[in-house]
């Protein structure tokens, strides 16, 4: 069975003093949940205090980006090497805000997961389609393609290991979620995908939902079999909200 996976992904939101009244609200009401990882995506700058502040809980930090270069003059950017210097454990990568506002590509999204494995961080690798993509019918076609180019090179170990996110682009901050009939169908073709680019091996990668997710709909979205988690934006950015979702997520809870 794969182990269920929930990530906060915060984007432009809160400080480092925020960030860390926020774990010591947070913290504690998932002490007890030992079935669930547990993520935490901050802005950059409040990554070490979240680091800091969670040492001794489950909970483990990621990035919301990163610089596939280990180095060099890219003014702004940050690094695999630093990140795990700070104590990051994990990356999002390909989110459709960086891909849609940022000019992010699957060629991009492709070098920043093979040198988050190569640095042996664990990528959150994310995909969606568009409004428009899924009325003309193209969400399939969209979601093969930067599955394939994303994750070209890769070896059906290293696609085991990650964490693919189904962020349906229409679903993301309008509070209106895929169903979960939509999510399950999505899901089941991404790991379709994911068996014939790389193998059997492949069907053990953890399937996340994102899009509109709150504590009144995790529970419907993750009784779908292939539905391992969630990635959740908005309702993270309360403790007792995002903890709602981190028990709604729970095998036990299903
Ligand atoms: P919302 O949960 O606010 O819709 O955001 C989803 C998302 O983009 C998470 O990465």
């Amino acid at each position: 069975m794969r182990r269920p996976f929930v990530a906060a992904n915060w984007k432009m939101h809160k400080t480092v003093q925020e960030t860390v009244a926020y774990a010591r609200d947070f913290v504690p009401r998932v002490e007890a949940v030992t079935d669930v990882d547990i993520v935490i995506a901050p802005p950059f700058l409040a990554l070490s205090a979240l680091v800091e502040a969670t040492a001794n809980s489950r909970v483990r930090v990621a990035a919301q980006t990163v610089h596939a270069e280990s180095h060099g003059a890219f003014t702004g950017e940050v690094s695999l090497g630093m990140l795990k210097g700070s104590g990051v454990t994990l990356v999002i990568i390909g989110h459709s805000e960086r891909r849609h506002l940022f000019g992010e590509t699957d060629a991009g999204v492709n070098a920043k997961t093979q040198a988050t494995v190569d640095a042996g961080l664990t990528p959150i690798v994310c995909v969606g389609e568009t409004l428009e993509e899924r009325k003309s019918d193209r969400t399939f076609e969209v979601l093969d393609r930067q599955i394939r180019d994303g994750l070209s090179g890769l070896s059906p170990d290293q696609v085991a290991a990650l964490v693919v996110a189904y962020e349906p682009v229409w679903a993301i901050g309008t509070g209106r979620n895929a169903t979960p009939d939509q999510a399950d169908e999505a899901h089941r073709h991404i790991r379709q995908q994911l068996v014939s680019q790389f193998g059997d091996r492949a069907a053990a990668c953890r399937l996340i939902y994102g899009g509109s997710v709150t504590p009144g709909n995790v529970a419907e979205l993750r009784a779908r079999p292939q539905v391992d988690g969630a990635l959740v934006g908005g309702a993270s950015l309360d403790p007792a909200s995002f903890a709602e979702i981190v028990a709604g997520s729970r095998p036990t809870a299903i």
